[in-house]
């Protein structure tokens, strides 16, 4: 067994989205040495938005990458995924805000996903109650993700359903440059 492997789920998580953030991000490399010139502040602003080629991803699978310090989830949800997150009535969940500051409002799966069909769904991975990163594809006990620090559980949609987080996993600000690239920040 690897040193890795001698860790727990947490620990293990956070290797797989550091080795995927190195290979997936593209942080702009063509305007750094430009902006760099500019002045102190204007390399800061340049890392406070980042570009995602998510070409490879596929149906039902997550995409980690890391932004501002932090891993951001990036899953092409299944049409089952979906499905169960537009089956909850709002009455049922714990926190009701969208913690989406691209759709505020109500904790709607169609506040929450980027797109009308809901296929995209972007997250920053960082569990609201203390701040672990949770397990994903479908994990916990309402299909979605599932935070094994204290025992939360995320629905398809990455809002709280049970377990001490109090509120739904937060979005960035994100947004399609085109058909196979997402825009943090
Ligand atoms: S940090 Fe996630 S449940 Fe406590």
């Amino acid at each position: 067994m690897s040193h890795a492997e001698d860790h727990d789920g947490t620990r293990r998580d956070f290797l797989y989205y550091a080795t995927a953030g190195a290979g997936v991000v593209t942080a702009g490399a063509a305007i750094w040495p430009l902006v760099e010139q500019m002045s102190p502040s204007a390399d800061v602003q340049a890392l406070s938005s980042i570009r995602v080629d998510v070409s490879s991803v596929v149906e039902g699978q997550q995409l980690t990458v890391k932004f501002l310090g932090k891993p951001v989830f990036i899953r092409l949800r299944t049409p089952e995924d979906i499905e169960l997150a537009r089956s909850i009535p709002l009455g049922d969940l714990v926190d009701t805000d969208s913690r989406n500051p691209n759709k505020p409002g109500q904790a709607t799966d169609q506040n929450r996903a980027m797109d009308e069909e809901g296929r995209w769904l972007v997250m920053i991975g960082v569990c609201t109650h203390l701040g672990c990163v949770p397990i994903g594809n479908q994990s916990g006990d309402f299909g979605g993700w599932f935070c094994p620090c204290h025992g939360s559980h995320y629905d398809s949609a990455g809002r709280i359903r049970k377990g001490p987080a109090p509120e739904n996993l937060y979005i960035p600000v994100a947004s399609f440059v085109d058909e196979t690239t997402i825009q943090l920040g």
